[in-house]
């Protein structure tokens, strides 16, 4: 495993960079900066090797656009809490307003930009695991946690992303990867014309104002949502639908039906590479966001990012699940052992 360096966090701190790499001249590269997905690169058809992941060449670039979560690790809570309050075991806890009113990705202070400790690295398996200790109340949540991420990269060109997490109080422990795909290459632009199918015969709709779910759980079924089988990701996405306007086009969790072992949540492809995404997940929820509201700025080599230059599938439990009696809580009690498995893996299309 090759490491570099990577910057400081601001404060004189390095950050490494850790490249991953396989027999088929595959590659990933992880920040120790938010355990953060920087690189993954791939040979596509042509025998072009394509970085399918938005990202920055520098620690600092991941500072300076925080807002963004390009690959990063996020928790202790991905997504939103609404009035950025939650109550656990009768005790109401106060988190950051970091996106209107609530709360989104656990605050602006958390663990996608702090660094991680290099817990241990095994080259034989292809594996670096990373650990982070938040401690009480910190960003709000109770207990001391200790957070792993683990990343695997396998022969069959799969990323494989564990989260791990264990707390000496009750908390929330739900904790996904953001990584912004464009199976095109990250600096080719818009990707609208990329095909995406999703595992999900439901979604959970947005209430009019930022972004909360109403609680509902509503199928896909003859909305810009249906994604049951592969279409266009621009296709719908300029509908006048209510929930797209919302949200400026996707940023909407979907009902995944996984029970809780690892599937496929999503697939991707795209025609000019070749080059096919197989998502899987133990989650029960993801979150398709279109990067809506990437602004125009640059990128890892000088690329330009703009609205719509990537697509997340953030794994997770449903947005705002405390308020929503129907929505499976992201709770852990003392001791118990949070596990959380997502998979990325990549494959030349077979004509
Ligand atoms: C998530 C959210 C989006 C946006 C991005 C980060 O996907 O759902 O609304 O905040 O993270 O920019």
């Amino acid at each position: 495993m090759v490491k570099e360096s990577f910057g400081t966090d601001g404060r004189d701190n390095p950050v490494e960079l850790f490249t991953l790499s396989n027999g088929n001249g595959t590659k990933v590269k992880i920040s120790t900066l938010g355990a953060t997905v920087v690189s993954f690169l791939f040979l596509d058809k042509t025998g072009t090797l394509r970085d399918v992941v938005l990202g920055y060449d520098s620690a600092e670039d991941y500072l300076k656009n925080n807002g963004l979560y390009f690959g990063a690790s996020v928790g202790r809570c991905a997504n939103r809490i609404s009035n950025a309050k939650v109550t656990i075991d009768g005790v109401e806890y106060a988190l950051e307003a970091n996106s209107g009113s609530n709360n989104l990705h656990s605050g602006s202070n958390g663990i996608s930009y702090k660094i991680w400790e290099v817990e241990h690295i095994d080259e034989e398996a292809n594996c670096l695991a990373l650990k982070i200790v938040s401690a009480d109340l910190e960003q709000g949540f109770p207990g001391n946690m200790t957070i792993r991420a683990i990343f695997t990269l396998t022969e069959e060109d799969a990323l494989h992303i564990e989260y791990q997490a264990v707390s000496d109080k009750t908390t929330i422990a739900n904790f996904t990867n953001h990584s912004y795909f464009n199976l095109a290459g990250h600096d080719s632009g818009n990707i609208s014309g990329q095909k995406l199918k999703l595992y999900a015969k439901a979604f959970t709709p947005l209430a009019p104002k930022d972004s909360i779910p109403t609680g509902e759980i509503c199928s896909v079924e003859g909305t810009p949502f249906d994604f049951t089988d592969f279409k266009e990701i621009g296709r719908d996405i300029e509908a006048t639908d209510k929930q797209i306007t919302y949200a400026r086009g996707y940023d909407h969790n979907f009902v995944l039906e996984n029970q809780g072992e690892l599937k496929l949540m999503a697939e991707a492809e795209c025609e000019e590479t070749g080059i096919h995404l197989y998502a899987y997940t133990d989650r029960p929820g993801v979150q398709l966001y279109t990067g809506n509201f990437i602004h125009g700025h640059m990128g890892k080599q000088g690329a330009f990012y703009g609205e719509r230059h990537g697509f997340c599938l953030e794994s997770q439990y449903y947005p705002d699940a405390f308020r929503h009696p129907d929505f499976q809580k992201p709770l852990i009690l003392a001791g118990e052992a949070y596990k959380a498995h997502t998979v990325f893996r990549l494959k030349l299309k077979e004509d």
